[in-house]
C-alpha cells in the first residue's frame, strides 16, 4: 500500500535510495570490487560487442548504459528499441552479448527480441525486476533489480535500479577487459556505494520542484534537453511528464536544438535543461542562452558548480550537490520524476493509472 503517500508513484520515487542501495549491494564484494554472477566476467572478457534491447523507460536506461560501456570498458554497444530490433536483419556475431532490460519481464516485443537473439545463438543476459517473469526464465543469465513491486504505471524506481545494475556490468567489463586498473575499479565502487546518499539529497529538492510544477501544469508543451548521459535523461524526463500529465513533451539532444526544435521556442514553452557541471556544460549553456534570447522559459537542473556558473542567467534552478559523473544520471532522474509527479498531482490526473496505458505491454 501507499503508506504516507497519496500515490504509488510518489512512494516509489521516495523508495529509490533504499532499493538502489539493495540492488547495488548484490554485486559489491567485501573487498570493494564488483562480483557478477558466475560466467558473466568470462563473457565480458571475450565479447567484442554488447547489444542492448528494451522498450520505453527501460530503453532509456540502456541508452545511458551505452555511454558507460564505452567509457569504462571501451566496448562498442548496439542499442535498439525491441519493436525495431526484432524485425531487423541484425548481423549477429559470435562475440556478442545481448542484454535485455525490463521491469515486468513480460513486454511482448522485448521477449520476442530475446527469442530472436537466442535463435541466433546469442548469450542472453536479462536485467529484470520481476524475478518470476518469462524473461527471467528464458535468459542464460539474470541480474535482478531489487526495486520491489512497482505499481505506478510510470516507471521510476525500476529505472534507477536498472541503471545501478548496468553500471556494475560496465565497471566489471572494464576491469575484466583490462581497461580499468584494480585501483580504478575500487575507486568507482566506493563512489557506487555513495549513490543512495546522493539520491536522498535529490529528494530534498521536492518542495522547490513542487513550486516549478505549478508552471509546468499550465503549459501545453515542454521541451527537455541535455548532452551525453543527460540526453537519454531528457528523453526519460519528457516521457515521464507526458505519461502522467498528458502534456506534450519532447526530449532532445541539446545540440539538435538548432536543427529544428528551436522553432518552437516562445514564452509559453518551458525548456528543462539538464546540465550538471561536466565536459559538455559550456556547450549546453550556450544552447540555453539561445533559448533565453528567444524568450524561452528555462528550468535548469544542475549541480552546485553549474548553478553558480549559471547564476546570472535569471532562470529557475534546481541544484543537486556536486557529484561524481557515474552518480549523476541516477541522482538527476529523481527531480525529473518529481517534476512529472507534482505537475500531474496539481492537474489532478490519474497519476498511477494514466489513461490508455498498461503497466506491462504484453501485446505488440
Ligand atoms: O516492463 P518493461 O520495463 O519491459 O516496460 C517497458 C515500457 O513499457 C515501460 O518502461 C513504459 O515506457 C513505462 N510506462 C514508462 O514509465
Amino acid at each position: 500500500h501507499k503508506g504516507e503517500h497519496r500515490h504509488f508513484m510518489a512512494k516509489e520515487i521516495h523508495e529509490q535510495p533504499k532499493v538502489v542501495g539493495q540492488t547495488l549491494a548484490q554485486y559489491i564484494a567485501p573487498d570493494g570490487t564488483i562480483r557478477l554472477p558466475a560466467g558473466v566476467d568470462a563473457d565480458l572478457r571475450t565479447v567484442d560487442r554488447v547489444s542492448i534491447v528494451a522498450c520505453g523507460t527501460s530503453f532509456y536506461a540502456g541508452l545511458i548504459a551505452k555511454y558507460w560501456f564505452e567509457r569504462y570498458a571501451k566496448l562498442p554497444v548496439e542499442i535498439d528499441i525491441a519493436s525495431e530490433f526484432r524485425y531487423r536483419d541484425v548481423p549477429f556475431g559470435a562475440g556478442n552479448l545481448a542484454i535485455f532490460v525490463s521491469q515486468s519481464g513480460e513486454t511482448a516485443d522485448t521477449l520476442a527480441s530475446l527469442e530472436f537473439a537466442k535463435t541466433h545463438g546469442q548469450r542472453v543476459l536479462a536485467v529484470v525486476n520481476v524475478q518470476t517473469s518469462t524473461m527471467a526464465r528464458s535468459s542464460h543469465i539474470v541480474m535482478p533489480t531489487l526495486a520491489g513491486p512497482e505499481i505506478g504505471v510510470a516507471s521510476t524506481k525500476a529505472f534507477t535500479c536498472q541503471l545501478a545494475i548496468l553500471l556494475c556490468i560496465a565497471i566489471a567489463a572494464g576491469r575484466s577487459r583490462g581497461v580499468l586498473s584494480a585501483e580504478e575499479e575500487r575507486s568507482l565502487v566506493r563512489t557506487l556505494a555513495e549513490i543512495p546518499d546522493y539520491m536522498a539529497r535529490a529528494l530534498e529538492l521536492e518542495p522547490k520542484v513542487h513550486e516549478l510544477a505549478r508552471e509546468i501544469a499550465r503549459a501545453r508543451d515542454a521541451l527537455f534537453i541535455g548532452r551525453g548521459t543527460n540526453y537519454p535523461l531528457a528523453l526519460e524526463g519528457a516521457l515521464k511528464l507526458k505519461e502522467v500529465t498528458y502534456i506534450h513533451a519532447e526530449g532532445y539532444a541539446a545540440g539538435e536544438l538548432k536543427h529544428g526544435p528551436i522553432a518552437l521556442i516562445d514564452k509559453g514553452l518551458p525548456v528543462i535543461v539538464i546540465a550538471p557541471y561536466d565536459a559538455t556544460f559550456e556547450k549546453t549553456m550556450s544552447n540555453m542562452q539561445e533559448v533565453i534570447a528567444r524568450g524561452g522559459r528555462i528550468i535548469l537542473l544542475t549541480d552546485e558548480r553549474g548553478a553558480s556558473l549559471a547564476a546570472s542567467s535569471g532562470c529557475s534552478v534546481l541544484a543537486l550537490p556536486d557529484m561524481p559523473p557515474i552518480v549523476a544520471p541516477l541522482a538527476l532522474a529523481v527531480p525529473l520524476q518529481l517534476l512529472a509527479y507534482h505537475s500531474a498531482a496539481i492537474m489532478g490526473t490519474d497519476v498511477d493509472q494514466p489513461r490508455n496505458l498498461a503497466k506491462s505491454v504484453t501485446v505488440e
